[in-house]
């Protein structure tokens, strides 16, 4: 567990979290009938309804990747030293204060986030929409050279993101990576795709 929570240890654990849609479609197997029973624009409400997520499981450290409206939201569960090192980003990153309108107006510019704990990003490069992957660990042992401070790297053409999701300057991607709407349901569950109102 010790490994896993650390940003620089040799281990990251990810999870594919469970989700339900909102409104109770329940357990796998009675889902798939249900929503072939459904009208074609209930199927549509259904794709695009809110996904609720259980993060109680999800230890500093970690991510995990759920499916909302057909893409995958990343959820990470940032570390202190994570945090930390987002300020030190700022000079390094296109939009430090999160001018361009990618995410929601209650989420912190800086950490873009409401619980500065977990980073809920839309996993999808804002170049030419290629799935970038995580790069977590700090230093050399990601890949991306000594002064890496953790984030996400696409490799269709080489975009870098802090752990915040702000592109660093120069890159191809020209804004952030977007963070969807979304609430806490409570401390430990969250619902992607809705606002508290
Ligand atoms: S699609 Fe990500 S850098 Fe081009």
């Amino acid at each position: 567990m010790a490994n896993s929570s650390s940003p620089s240890g040799g281990k990251r654990r990810f999870l594919l979290a469970a989700t339900s849609v909102v409104g109770g479609i329940g357990a796998v197997a009675v889902a798939v009938p249900f929503v072939r029973s459904m009208t074609p624009s209930a199927r549509a409400r259904a794709a695009g309804a809110p996904v609720e997520v259980d993060i109680s499981k999800v230890e500093p450290g970690m991510m995990i990747t759920v499916e909302w409206r057909g893409q995958p939201v990343w959820i990470v569960h940032r570390t202190a030293e994570m945090l930390a090192n987002i300020p030190k980003m700022n000079d390094r990153v296109a939009d430090p204060e999160s001018s361009q309108p990618l995410q929601p107006a209650y989420v912190n510019k800086e950490n873009r986030a409401i619980k500065p704990d977990y980073l809920v990003l839309v996993g999808i490069c804002s170049h030419l929409g290629c799935s970038p992957t995580e790069k977590l660990k700090i230093g050399a042992d990601s890949g991306l050279g000594d002064d890496w401070l953790g984030g996400f790297y696409c490799p269709c053409h080489g975009s870098k993101f802090d752990v915040a999701g702000r592109v660093l300057k120069g890159m191809p991607a020209p804004v952030n990576l977007k963070v969807p709407p979304y609430t806490f349901l409570s401390d430990s569950r969250i619902l992607i795709g809705q606002d508290k109102s």
